[in-house]
């Protein structure tokens, strides 16, 4: 797929990943509409980007909202790809707690309705609109979803959060499948440790730390690495059905 003078929908564009794909992208000469929630700084990263980049306030658990995002790319000619880095982090709450109650299934729930059912709607949602494109070198388009090495290795308090990743990286090989005959690629990233807002919330002595556990690279993550990770999924054209850990390989501890 090309990246020039095409249009792509990145979710979650306005901070870390989604921000630097968003980037990425219209630094290699295509155009994003940036959909993100209407509190995030969306407008200004739209602005910073210039005549390349749209915000929409959009929640991906909305259909309404997404779909009038996949409306803001039209004008620019068709939606050719996704990459859906919209997400929350998990509630860090074990099984049990200390006197043996067991978790409220409510934060369960609402961790796999922004991550899990989230990037469903997104999937489904941006499929559908890419799947009326013209072949281009016999491709429609191509998605890209983000996952976390939690999907591989989830740590002690992380039985939501891995249970949405590990979901994310379960159907991204099924994506690639039943989208193959209208010709969209579906690949998916399970980033390690990586230095955005959502891990800027740690005191810095615990990133430090984090970091000294990659084995190689010795640092966290940049966004810009997810991105160079995200186009390439999105440019190479038999890159399909797979999620690529991306990681420094880290595998973490179980606390
Ligand atoms: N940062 C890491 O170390 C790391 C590691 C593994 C996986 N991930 C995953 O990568 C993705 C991006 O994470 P990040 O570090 O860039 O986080 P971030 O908090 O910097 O950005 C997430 C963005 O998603 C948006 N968002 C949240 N809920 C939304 C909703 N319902 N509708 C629309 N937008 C919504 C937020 O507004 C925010 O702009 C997430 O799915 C996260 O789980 C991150």
């Amino acid at each position: 797929m090309n990246l020039q003078e095409n249009t792509f929908l990145v979710t979650g564009g306005a901070s870390g990943l989604g921000d630097a794909t968003a980037t990425a992208i219209v630094e290699a000469g295509g155009r994003v509409v940036i959909a993100d929630l209407a509190t995030s700084d969306g407008e200004t990263t739209a602005k910073r980007l210039g005549d390349a980049a749209t915000f929409v306030p959009v929640d991906i658990t909305d259909e309404e909202s997404f779909t009038a995002a996949l409306d803001a790319a039209e004008p620019h000619g068709p939606l050719r790809g996704a990459v859906h880095c919209a997400g929350r982090g998990g509630d860090r709450v074990r099984i049990l707690d200390r006197d043996g109650n067991p978790a409220a299934l409510q934060s369960f729930r609402d961790v796999l309705e922004v991550n899990l059912f989230g990037t469903y709607n997104a999937l489904r949602l941006a499929a559908a609109r890419i799947a009326r494109n013209e072949p281009v070198d016999g491709e429609r388009g191509a998605i890209v979803l983000t996952a976390s090495v939690a999907a591989f290795d989830g740590q002690i308090g992380q039985t939501s959060y891995t249970a949405s990743k590990a979901a994310v990286h379960g159907i991204t090989l099924v994506a690639a499948r039943d989208l193959a005959s209208v010709g969209i690629r579906v690949n998916t990233i399970a980033p390690g440790l990586f230095d955005t807002p959502m891990l800027a919330r740690l005191r810095s002595d615990i990133r430090e730390g984090l970091a000294a556990g990659v084995p190689f690279p010795k640092r966290l993550g940049s966004p810009t690495d997810y991105a160079d990770m995200a186009l390439a999924l999105l440019r190479n054209s038999y890159a399909n059905g797979e999620t690529v850990r991306l990681d420094g390989a880290i595998r973490m501890a179980p606390r």
